[in-house]
């Protein structure tokens, strides 16, 4: 490490990186190959940490299945079959390999992942502790790319932007999505191994002038400012500080996420993004979304909290104990028990999974929007965030008799559903739903669903209301003051759009 606390790129030669990447491509290595490679049963499988089916896939001296069993599966393969297709001795120089009497094995996990318009990546990070190895991870272990990996990098807003953070950078996943979208990508880690096996990845991925850095939250980015920032921290809500440098931090409870969202704004380009994954406590007496919604407002940015999933404290602790392998080792009932504890004395009765987006709009009026998703939505969802995010920041800025003087359009891919006994005059519900996106469905009365039927831009609100109000008999003055508090909740919904 250099002594402003850099590190170098790579400890990985650039020719060696060259040289193995085509290697890795040209026997075809990457996310398509190796799922046709596998075959469905035997990819299930893997995606239950069952690894029979995979072995039995891959027996045989061909290439793709040697380099699966050697880095996918952490199988040892026979050292002259090693030889025919890799340069062991330098990939073993390199730290990648190491030979172990007449066969080869693995000294990292190294996967392939799909990058943007189906480019080939690799992702190169600790051996996986898989169930029943006996074994669980070192406290500086560094994760490959997972579930939340894919969340986080289909949440990504596209570019292109100048400069993009990788905060928490782990095995480069994100950097490597991010190389895509902006000219220059910065990645970061209190864990120099993960600086290192980032560095890794992204020479393997060709990724060529990425810079890496060492240190906590944002100390290795001081003074700088970046048009997106993105990360998937150490956001996991356990007793015990930093036991496992991947997922857990220093700070208490849930206040790694919260100071990221404290910190990120001074690290914003006007009109910036920050992008973080994050968990949050539900504890007695209060409430979830002021509490998260807090963290945002004051900011000076625009916000968009969306919580995803709910876990109850038993099923956390089981999912966390079971992500180290710890299930079924005397210790396991010991730390339930004391993880459990813990959620007890800090009232905590639920912990809530999901995004945090920040967009740095200090010349406008920041709002924040806070919600629960956990329906399907479409994704990616990063091509349209943009865009879900302006309608609600436009919505919750509006006042009302701007919203009458607005020219509003349906959205585009908007359907409306009416639900009603068959051959009734009137339905019993009107819904209108939205066929991509983030697929919500409202409610609405029959003043909003006959502006749905005639509204496309041409004509302010009010005057349309008017008209509306007339055909249904009803008071126009009346149908005006009711209509701003429906309309502006479907604005922000998506579901009407303001066009000026
Ligand atoms: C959940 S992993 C994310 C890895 C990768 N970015 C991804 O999306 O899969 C969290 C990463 O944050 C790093 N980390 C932990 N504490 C940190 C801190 N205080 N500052 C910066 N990074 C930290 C860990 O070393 C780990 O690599």
């Amino acid at each position: 490490m250099t002594d402003n606390g850099r590190v170098p790129e790579t400890d990985f030669p650039r020719s060696l990186a060259d040289r193995l990447r085509g290697i890795l491509i040209d026997a075809d290595y990457t996310v398509s190959g190796v799922r046709d490679r596998l075959g469905d049963a035997a990819a299930r499988a893997l995606a239950r940490e069952e690894l029979v089916p995979a072995l039995r896939a891959t027996g045989g001296d061909e290439r793709l299945g040697l380099l699966l069993r050697l880095w996918w599966l952490q199988s040892p393969i026979p050292e002259r079959a090693a030889r025919a297709i890799l340069p062991v001795d330098e990939l073993a120089g390199a730290g990648l390999v190491a030979t172990d009497g007449d066969t080869v094995r693995a000294l990292v996990n190294l996967t392939p992942w799909e990058l943007e318009e189906g480019r080939p990546g690799f992702v190169v990070s600790d051996p996986k502790v898989r169930p029943g190895q006996g074994l669980v991870p070192r406290p500086d272990h560094v994760v490959g790319a997972g579930g939340a990996s894919s969340t986080l990098a289909e949440l990504m807003v596209n570019g292109p932007f100048d400069r993009a953070l990788d905060l928490g950078t782990g095995c480069g996943v994100q950097a490597l999505h991010l190389a895509s979208r902006a000219r220059e990508v910065v990645a970061t880690d209190l864990n120099p191994r993960a600086v290192r096996l980032a560095g890794t990845s992204l020479a393997l991925s060709g990724v060529r002038d990425a810079r890496l850095a060492q240190g906590s939250l944002f100390e290795p980015v001081a003074g700088e400012r970046f048009d997106l920032v993105v990360s998937n921290p150490p956001f996991v809500i356990t007793p015990e500080s930093a036991r496992y440098t991947y997922r857990e931090s220093d700070l208490p409870g849930d206040q790694v996420c919260a100071e990221l969202v404290r910190q990120a704004p001074a690290h914003l380009t006007e009109g910036g993004w920050c992008q973080i994954l994050a968990n949050w406590v539900h504890s007695d007496g209060d409430d979830w979304e002021d509490r998260v919604g807090g963290w945002v407002t004051g900011t000076g940015c625009s916000g968009w909290v969306v919580q995803r999933d709910v876990q109850d404290p038993a099923e956390y602790v089981e999912l966390w104990l079971r992500d180290s392998c710890e299930h079924g080792t005397p210790e396991y009932t010991r730390r339930y028990d004391a993880w459990l504890d813990y959620f007890e004395r800090e009232g905590i009765k639920g912990i809530g999974f999901g995004w945090i987006c920040l967009r740095n709009d200090v010349a406008q009026d920041a709002a924040v929007r806070v919600e629960e998703l956990r329906h399907e939505i479409e994704r990616p969802v990063g091509p349209y965030l943009p865009e879900v995010v302006d309608g609600a920041m436009t919505a919750l800025r509006l006042p009302d008799t701007a919203l009458l003087s607005a020219h509003v359009a349906l959205a585009p891919g908007v359907v409306e559903e009416r639900v009603g006994r068959p051959g009734a005059p009137d339905p019993e519900k009107i819904l209108l739903r939205q066929r991509d996106g983030l697929r919500r469905v409202a409610r609405i009365g029959t003043v909003e669903a006959a502006l749905a039927g005639v509204c496309d831009g041409t004509m302010p609100v009010g005057p349309l209301l008017d008209v509306i109000a007339e055909l249904m008999g009803e008071d126009p003055e009346v149908v005006r003051g009711r209509a701003p508090d429906a309309l502006r909740t479907l604005i922000s919904e998506g579901f009407f759009k303001v066009m000026r």
